[in-house]
């Protein structure tokens, strides 16, 4: 049997497994939301496996808008650029491990990921959201109230018997800013994610993590469905990055 091209020996060897996210993690105590993580996450986030072609140890930035096929009726793994490049579903799968998701998805801001999360709202769906928010997001919340019947209830997301009161069958999602822009309160991810699955066990906890970034809050972890994060915040580190990213503990809920 052949054994590893020289891309693929660069890129780990015999433990390269491309259907998975790049290295995967463990760490020490391995859960079923963690059990890819191996090593610290500073280590992690230097180590960025792909399968770039030459083995170029930084993933080339691909710029074609369209890609060519085998054959009219042989689509390849890309196509046109808008549907995935390949420089983008690394940091796809960069962010996953990262994140410890499922499935990360790249947006071009915070605000399309939410656009997109929001997507899956149905007229007479109810949202229980904080009281202080980014502006954007309160924007947002408003116009699916207005335009789409959404019905969107903001309480003090610090006090959990606030929540509690908030919540009901009809929740169809969570929406945790935590810690908030501006008053930067922080609410309890794990408590209201365990009591919004009570209320209603389709209902999605949502996390908006910009203001922590992966480094120091993983809502996954804490019983969150869904973490997206602004990227032109810590994320990025340079305030000079318009992108996002968010990610799926249970993709096929979505
Ligand atoms: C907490 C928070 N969430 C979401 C956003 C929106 O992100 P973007 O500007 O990338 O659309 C921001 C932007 O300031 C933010 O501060």
């Amino acid at each position: 049997m052949a054994g590893p091209t020289p891309a693929e020996s660069l890129m780990g060897g015999k433990g390269y497994h491309p259907e998975l996210p790049p290295t995967p993690v463990l760490s020490s105590t391995p859960t079923p939301q963690n059990e890819r993580r191996r090593y610290r996450i500073a280590t992690e986030l230097v180590h960025s496996e792909h399968r770039d072609q030459y083995g170029a140890s930084s993933m080339p930035v691909y710029q074609s808008a369209t890609f060519y096929q085998e054959g009219a009726n042989a689509g390849g793994e890309y196509d046109y650029t808008r549907s995935g490049n390949p420089t983008r579903t690394q940091l796809e799968r960069h962010l996953a491990k990262i994140i410890g998701c499922e499935k990360c998805f790249a947006v071009s801001t915070g605000m399309s990921a939410l656009d997109v999360v929001t997507r899956v709202l149905k007229p007479g769906d109810e949202v229980v959201t904080g009281d202080d928010l980014y502006g954007g997001t309160n924007r947002l919340l408003k116009y699916l109230e207005s335009h789409n019947n959404i019905v969107v209830h903001h309480v003090d997301t610090t006090d959990l018997e606030a929540v509690k009161k908030a919540l009901n069958s009809k929740t169809a999602m969570a929406l945790l800013e935590t810690p908030t822009n501006p008053l930067i309160k922080v609410c309890d991810i794990k408590a209201i994610a365990e009591t919004a699955h009570q209320a209603n066990k389709e209902c999605l906890v949502v996390v908006d993590n910009t203001m922590m970034s992966p480094l120091f809050q993983a809502p996954l972890e804490l019983g969150a469905d869904v973490s997206y994060e602004s990227g032109t915040k810590y994320l990025s580190g340079h305030h000079d990055v318009g992108s996002t990213c968010h990610c799926l503990k249970y993709p096929s809920r979505i």
